[in-house]
């Protein structure tokens, strides 16, 4: 049976991948996260109160929702622990988290790693979030990296013992101060008996849950064009965001897999360096900005803009297999008289639809746009597709043609409710 439900970021993220989520929780027995870390911020307003999520499953604000962490998923014990105390502060009693055994550990010197090693690169500076994520998955792949399970329990001393020896080798050379063991260690083993209570074995609990055909939804954060293999590398995160990092990052296989629901934005942004073929650097960028509020819910740095870009919208459609689109911010862009959309890319002279993640590829392509109409005027109170007017709709035809994936949801507002559902 296939009751697994997979929401992922088609875009360089920040797609607003909070808002299908949610509207999806409800219907959901189990919200996943399985990539990334506290690099993610997802917004959420339930009942006029504003939820920004970093780590944890928004799911977690439903009570029968069971929130897992799943193995992919690097964890700052720091920051789980103060998402933890807010929702603890808001009235929720946070009975519904799982955290995977295996999933790996964000510990002070991954930040401290993350800073330095963005400082010293001299070209291709990758702007991260500088939250520890890449030095953590690093150790995880190097296989010294603590997972959960070693972190509540009595190894976790030697293991940092040993990881700390290690790390000040490295910060010596970087001409960084050393690292004091018994100082984090005094501090961490105390964040680990705080979060011992939820460490389990989520592979197993999953499983139960599909003999038992309850439903699953995976909740992707970051995005298809920052995976570490399909992105824009040097410039990407160090996860897979796409379908795959969904079942490396759970334990679900594909099997169980129904529907992978994939959110953009009706318009395009980026925040960190890399190429966007798109981009505008003009008036119509900062437009765009100010009329979606494009500033980072983790970072609070202003994101980059621009029109839609549907020749990567259309590989992240293929790479993940997406069975439907969620369109975002139809209102936003609906304010525009005239809307471009990016239909093809032009390289040496030639129109092409296929796209490559090859960098020397990206900065040399320059959008081919079709003009759309604008001003859709209020859209906020739609709730079918008919309901928009035939402008709007024709844009969203266009992105399921060119796409050749059908747009299930359309975000006409920043609202709870303010989503059409198809
Ligand atoms: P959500 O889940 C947008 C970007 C960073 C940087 C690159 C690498 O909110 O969509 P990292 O700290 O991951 O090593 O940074 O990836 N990045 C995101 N951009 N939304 C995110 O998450 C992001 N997570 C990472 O800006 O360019
Ligand atoms: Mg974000």
């Amino acid at each position: 049976m296939k009751n697994v439900t997979v929401v992922l970021g088609a875009f360089y993220g920040d797609e607003g991948k909070g808002k299908v989520i949610d509207y999806l929780s409800a219907d959901n027995k189990y919200a996943v996260r399985y990539s990334g870390g506290n690099n993610a911020g997802h917004s959420v307003e339930v009942n006029g109160i504003k939820f920004a999520f970093h780590l944890l499953p928004s799911g977690i604000l439903y009570d029968n929702v069971k929130a897992i962490l799943g193995n992919g998923v690097v964890i700052d014990p720091k920051v789980l622990i103060e998402e933890i105390n807010n929702l603890k502060e808001k009235g929720y009693k946070v009975k519904n988290l799982y955290i995977s055994e295996k999933a790996h550990v964000i510990l002070p010197y991954h930040i401290i790693l993350d800073e330095t090693l963005e400082e010293i690169r001299e070209v291709n500076k990758l702007g991260t979030t500088k939250r520890g994520i890449g030095p953590a998955y690093c150790d995880k792949y190097e296989r010294s990296g603590i997972r959960m399970e070693d972190f509540v329990s009595k190894r976790f001393k030697e293991l940092l013992k040993e990881n700390i020896n290690n790390k000040n080798l490295i910060l010596k050379a970087y001409k960084k101060p050393k690292l004091k063991f018994s100082e984090i260690y005094k501090e961490y083993k105390e964040y680990a008996k705080i979060l011992k209570p939820y460490v389990c074995d989520t592979v197993t609990m999953l499983h139960n849950a599909i003999r038992k055909g309850e439903k699953i939804l995976c909740e992707g954060a970051q995005a298809s064009l920052l995976d570490i293999d399909f992105g824009s590398y040097p410039f990407v995160t160090s996860s897979n965001p796409t379908i795959g990092g969904a079942i490396t990052g759970t334990g679900i296989g594909a099997k169980y897999i129904g529907e992978v629901y994939g959110v953009i934005k009706a318009y395009s942004s980026r925040v960190g360096a890399g190429p966007f073929v798109t981009e505008l650097l003009d008036e119509t960028g900062d437009k765009i900005r100010e009329l979606g509020h494009e500033y980072g819910v983790t970072t609070k740095r202003p994101r980059r803009c621009g029109w839609l870009d549907l020749v990567s919208i259309r590989y992240s459609c293929m790479i993940n297999g997406l069975t439907g689109l969620c369109v975002n911010h139809l209102d936003t862009i609906g304010k525009f008289d005239k809307i471009k959309v990016c239909v093809a890319y032009e390289y040496k002279g030639k129109k092409t639809l296929d796209f490559s993640t090859n960098i020397d590829f990206l900065n040399n392509c320059t959008p081919v746009y079709e003009e759309f109409e604008g001003n859709f005027g209020d859209i906020s109170k739609c709730r079918k597709f008919e309901d928009l007017p035939l402008k709007a709709q024709k844009y969203i035809n266009r992105i399921e043609e060119l796409t050749d994936t059908p747009v299930k949801f359309i975000g006409v507002g920043a609202g709870r409710e303010e989503i059409i559902a198809r």
